[in-house]
């Protein structure tokens, strides 16, 4: 079942003369980790507030083509443009780069509830929601804590335990580490990668950070310009190296290596994660 369908999407901002978006279609299937890279500038962030409704409901231009989100557990669907963003909100949770944006209450535990209450739940409810979220995203015993006091990559996990609390089945990150240290960056991809697999969520993942979305994702998407240049299975997008240097986009090490090994043929296929490098790495006979 598709729960992301976009159609010849195309998207102007106000007093912009160029489109940002151009003609984009693409789907996601349910469970689904769909990764997304691209140069700066290419359109990624545009993309990512078209799919929560922000774009065209709030940040107004000019808009063509459709967005349709169809709500896995009930099969409703929603024509984002006819659709207010706090009803999208439900179904499509948006987390942003920067934690700090994102964050406005004084406790960790009123952090997560704060939308719940605007949902007009039950205590029992809001409860059942705050214990599951601090639960899933590893904040447990912080619950009286001063956001601005918590760690980068505990803040974004905060920022995804309130969108999390709301009950979406999908979850769209745009770049979520770029302003994390490395171990935030670690704690933030392994919550995302354990939303996907364990919790059965549908993640769109904006991520310069290719490496984990070779590693992870089961679809990679490629943006330039505001439009799809490359789609396909992490394996596939990494046999495209040269393309993808020509666009500007940085290769893992990993990736750079293995298509150096093949090339003296020293190994047979490129390969994604370090591990599997010195797995396959054909060990010179003696
Ligand atoms: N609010 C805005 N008004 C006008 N133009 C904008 C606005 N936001 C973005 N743009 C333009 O739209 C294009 C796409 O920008 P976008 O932020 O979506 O790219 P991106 O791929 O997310 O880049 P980055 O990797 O730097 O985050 C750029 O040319 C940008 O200048
Ligand atoms: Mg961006």
């Amino acid at each position: 079942m598709n729960v992301i369908t976009v159609e010849d999407l195309s998207f102007k901002y106000r007093r912009a003369e160029r489109y940002s978006l151009r003609d984009v279609s693409f789907t996601v299937k349910e469970g689904e980790l769909l990764g997304i890279i691209g140069p700066s500038g290419s359109g990624k962030s545009t993309l990512c507030l078209t799919l929560n409704g922000v774009i065209p409901n709030s940040i107004r231009g000019e808009f063509k083509g459709d967005v349709i989100i169809r709500d896995p557990r009930t099969g409703e669907e929603f024509n984002t443009k006819e659709t207010p963003v706090a009803r999208l909100s439900t179904v499509v949770g948006l987390v942003l780069q920067n934690p700090e944006s994102q964050l406005f209450n004084m406790t960790v535990e009123e952090e997560i509830a704060f939308g719940l209450e605007n949902l007009g739940l039950e205590r029992n409810e809001i409860l059942r929601r705050l214990r599951w979220a601090l639960e899933v995203t590893g904040l447990k015993g912080l619950e009286k804590e001063f956001p601005p006091n918590l760690s980068g990559g505990q803040q974004q996990r905060l920022a995804i335990a309130a969108i999390l609390a709301m009950g979406p089945s999908v979850l769209v990150l745009d770049e979520p580490t770029s302003q994390l240290d490395p171990v935030g960056r670690k704690e933030v991809l392994g919550l995302v990668s354990l939303l996907n697999r364990e919790h059965g969520m549908t993640v769109v993942l904006v991520e310069h950070h290719t490496d984990y979305i070779l590693r992870y994702a089961d679809r990679v998407m490629v943006m330039t310009d505001g439009s799809i240049v490359m789609e396909g299975k992490p394996e596939e997008i990494a046999e495209e190296a040269e393309e993808l240097r020509r666009l500007g986009i940085k290769l893992p090490a990993v990736l750079e290596v293995s298509h150096e090994l093949r090339k003296r043929e020293l190994l047979d296929r490129v390969v994604l994660t370090p591990e599997e490098l010195l797995s396959t790495l054909k060990c010179p006979s003696r």
